[in-house]
């Protein structure tokens, strides 16, 4: 792969730079997303976006009943607005594209935390402008706590770490948004891999277990994330919170917009010992999986004597019963030409259009969605307002990966797969949007209206 300057491969920096920890704010906080100047790469200092004053936003972290209040003043000179991905908000809290914070003005989201314990992520969502604000630095972490996961005593504080990975185009250590043609139609893909904002950091661990709440926040770049030398993972949660049971993994998928919930265990490795989290390759194609390449770097300290043992059992996870659905909606994924008018990326060839309804759903409904992807690129899916559960895969990868057996709110669709979600409306209406998270595809208009009646 290269990019439009010819760069090719990863940058790989010598994992020299400790990994920073977003700050933790609480459920009542300050977003002022402004221009600012950081370091992502040593000894040189960019222009960026941030909530805060360094990149990326604090680690909201709620407790299940709390009311999230964000009190937002915009000082950048363009509009932008805050998407709460993954929660269950009101419409109007949404952050929907519609609804924009513009230059100088401010705004209060406030709504109840009513859902499970999980790990979910806030970033802009105004249409055109998602991918580059984004990439410029505007995102952060926001997890949920409940006394279900409490009362399993999975490692926390020192022990539980997010980590934000993010690839980032940077030219002589300057941020660069601008996609050619060709990089909106496969996607923007950096070749400085950032974690919390870093480039290629690396942490220093205790050798006992560790969680480790992981977000692609990157715009397009799917990563297949493996321990090396060979160590495995145990995934607890995911997009929508914990699973009914850990599943040991070697490696797994994680699409844009994606999280997974992970349990390692470093107590087996020699102290002095180093551990890499990498992506390997894999068959994503044509723009996506190519190399394989490391992310961070992991250095293993003396043992803890920790005597956690991971829990056989997590949640219950209520299967909805496919009968229950009362409409089932098939969308097709479709790229037209570039010689077609406008948009490159569809669902059953509509672009998004600002304040058209292109679905009507009924308040509290269960229904079948459908997404059938013909083209040869790979589409995160995402729709908001629900969690949802895969029903199945066909054709492609055929199947559901261990990471996709909970509740979802973004799903991998690699070329020629067919997926059927299956999920539940709120009771309460309004307009919401769904969209590929590939955010170059979304900017090029690949977002629908749906409307909860
Ligand atoms: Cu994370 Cu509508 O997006
Ligand atoms: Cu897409």
């Amino acid at each position: 792969f290269h990019d439009r300057d010819g760069n090719a491969g990863i940058l790989d920096t010598g994992f020299d730079r400790p990994l920073p920890l977003p700050e933790e704010a609480g459920a009542s906080l300050d977003l002022n997303p402004a221009s600012q100047r950081t370091s992502i790469l040593e000894g040189k200092t960019t222009s960026t976006f941030a909530y805060r004053s360094n990149i990326l936003g604090p680690t909201i972290r709620a407790f299940r009943g709390e009311m999230l209040i964000a009190s937002v003043q915009n000082a950048l000179s363009e509009p932008t607005n805050v998407h709460w991905h993954g929660l269950k908000v009101p419409a109007n809290m949404d952050g929907n594209p519609v609804d924009i914070v513009k230059a100088g003005e401010s705004f209060q989201y406030s709504f109840p935390i009513d859902q499970r314990a999980g790990t979910h992520w806030y970033h802009p969502h105004p249409h055109g402008a998602t991918a580059r604000q984004v990439h410029t630095g505007l995102a952060g972490m926001l997890i949920i706590n409940d006394d279900e996961e409490l009362a399993l005593g999975l490692p926390a504080g020192y022990f539980e770490v997010p980590l934000i990975i993010q690839d980032k185009r940077l030219k002589a250590g300057k941020l660069v948004y601008d996609p050619s043609m060709m990089e909106t139609m496969a996607g923007y893909f950096g070749q400085t891999i950032t974690v919390n904002g870093v480039v290629s950091p690396f942490h220093e661990v205790q050798g006992r277990w560790y969680r480790f709440r992981i977000l692609n926040g990157s715009t397009a770049r799917v990563y297949n994330l493996a321990l090396s030398p060979n160590l495995g993972m145990k995934i607890i949660g995911s997009d929508g919170g914990l699973l009914g049971a850990p599943e040991d993994v070697n490696e797994v998928l994680l699409g844009p917009g994606e999280r997974l919930d992970v349990l390692v265990d470093f107590s087996a490795e020699p102290v002095g010992s180093e551990v890499y989290l990498e992506s390997k390759k894999f068959n994503g194609g044509s723009s996506q999986g190519a190399e394989s390449f490391k992310i961070m770097k992991f250095i293993i300290g003396a043992s803890s004597g920790d005597t956690f043992q991971p829990p056989g059992s997590l949640s219950v996870i209520d299967k909805i019963p496919e009968n229950q659905a009362t409409k089932v909606r098939n969308f097709e994924i479709n790229r037209m030409g570039m010689m077609g008018s406008g948009a490159m990326h569809t669902f059953n060839g509509k672009s998004y259009k600002r304040g058209r309804v292109d679905e009507t759903v009924k308040a509290g409904a269960t229904e079948i969605w459908e997404f059938d992807n013909a083209g040869d690129e790979i589409h995160p899916i995402h729709i908001h307002a629900v969690q949802f559960q895969i029903l199945s895969r066909t054709g492609g990868r055929n199947g559901i990966i261990p990471s996709e057996k909970g509740w979802k709110d973004t799903v991998l669709i690699f070329p020629k797969e067919k997926v059927r979600l299956i999920m539940t409306f709120p009771d309460t209406p309004g307009g919401f949007v769904f969209h590929c998270h590939n955010l170059e595809h979304e900017d090029d208009g690949m977002m629908l209206n749906f409307e909860i009646v």
